[in-house]
């Protein structure tokens, strides 16, 4: 574990995303206890913990979904904690929904274009369709279906492709491989690998611990609202404390196709 994530001057830049100090929860009820994590730019960041530690809770307060009680988040050099949910996705900040919001009764291709809702520049538009269809070459071949007869891997790459719709500088992925067949779950993995490649930066919460740590510069592990473990992914994976909470035994060989 380092603390090098915050004081590393030597990627000469601001961070994509600085979070400090958050707290936010509903009503009266107190979820969030002082938040702090960076996401660097062009990195892939991965929010790892249990059921019910707040890591979604996290993710919509970074959308403007649920208000910001108290702290900071500065998006790309500016604060964004008092702005509207459609501000911060102008803004580049993308929250991919879980693949359950995908609307059934609409085309894959009316899915996608749904995603560029902030966007009038018809030409761009037109690119990024062809671009996710790139990404994903399934959809592709789909783009006339009803997206209710995809299947769940399916739909998975349809809401990560409706996110890059609004071409953004960062996307949050809420458990993108829950409930996928393994197969499907490194192809969605492999994706994540080549979308950052095309420089956009990642947070991604998972509970396939090990394969986010694979993919992963950098990784948070929450507990009860606050951060417990932070560190350099490949420092993570060795870590007794991690291994025996989180990994339970050696890293499978299977998880390394991946980053390869
Ligand atoms: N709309 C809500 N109203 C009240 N409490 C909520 C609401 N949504 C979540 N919570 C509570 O907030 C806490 C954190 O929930 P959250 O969804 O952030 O967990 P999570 O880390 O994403 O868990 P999981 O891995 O199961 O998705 C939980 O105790 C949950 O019951
Ligand atoms: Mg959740």
């Amino acid at each position: 574990m380092t603390e090098a994530n915050e004081t590393d001057g030597a990627r000469g830049s601001t961070p994509m995303l600085s979070i400090r100090g958050v707290t936010t929860g509903y009503g009266k009820i107190q979820i969030l206890h002082g938040v702090d994590l960076t996401v660097q730019r062009g990195q892939i960041a991965a929010l790892l913990g249990g059921n019910g530690t707040g890591k979604s809770t996290l993710l919509k307060a970074l959308s403007g979904l649920l208000p910001v009680w108290d702290g900071v988040v500065e998006f790309d050099g500016e604060p964004i904690h008092q702005l509207r949910p459609d501000q911060i996705v102008r803004r580049g900040l993308v929250q991919v929904t879980q693949g359950k919001d995908a609307y059934p009764a609409m085309t894959v291709e009316e899915n996608l274009k749904l995603g560029a809702f902030t966007r009038s520049d018809r030409k761009g538009v037109a690119d990024d369709l062809e671009r996710v269809f790139t990404f994903f070459p399934r959809l592709k071949e789909r783009r006339n279906q009803l997206s209710a007869t995809l299947s769940g891997g399916e739909v998975q790459m349809l809401v990560i492709g409706r996110g890059l719709m609004a071409r953004p500088k960062m996307i949050m992925l809420d458990e993108p491989s829950a409930a996928l067949a393994p197969k499907v779950v490194l192809s969605i993995f492999a994706t994540v690998n080549q979308i950052r490649a095309t420089g956009v930066s990642v947070l991604m919460v998972e509970q396939n611990v090990r394969m986010a740590l694979l993919l992963a510069e950098y990784a948070y592990i929450i507990r009860d609202g606050k951060i417990l473990i932070k560190g350099e992914a490949r420092d993570l994976i060795k870590d007794p404390n991690v291994k025996l909470s989180f990994l339970g035994g050696t890293v499978a060989d299977t998880s390394r196709e991946i980053v390869a």
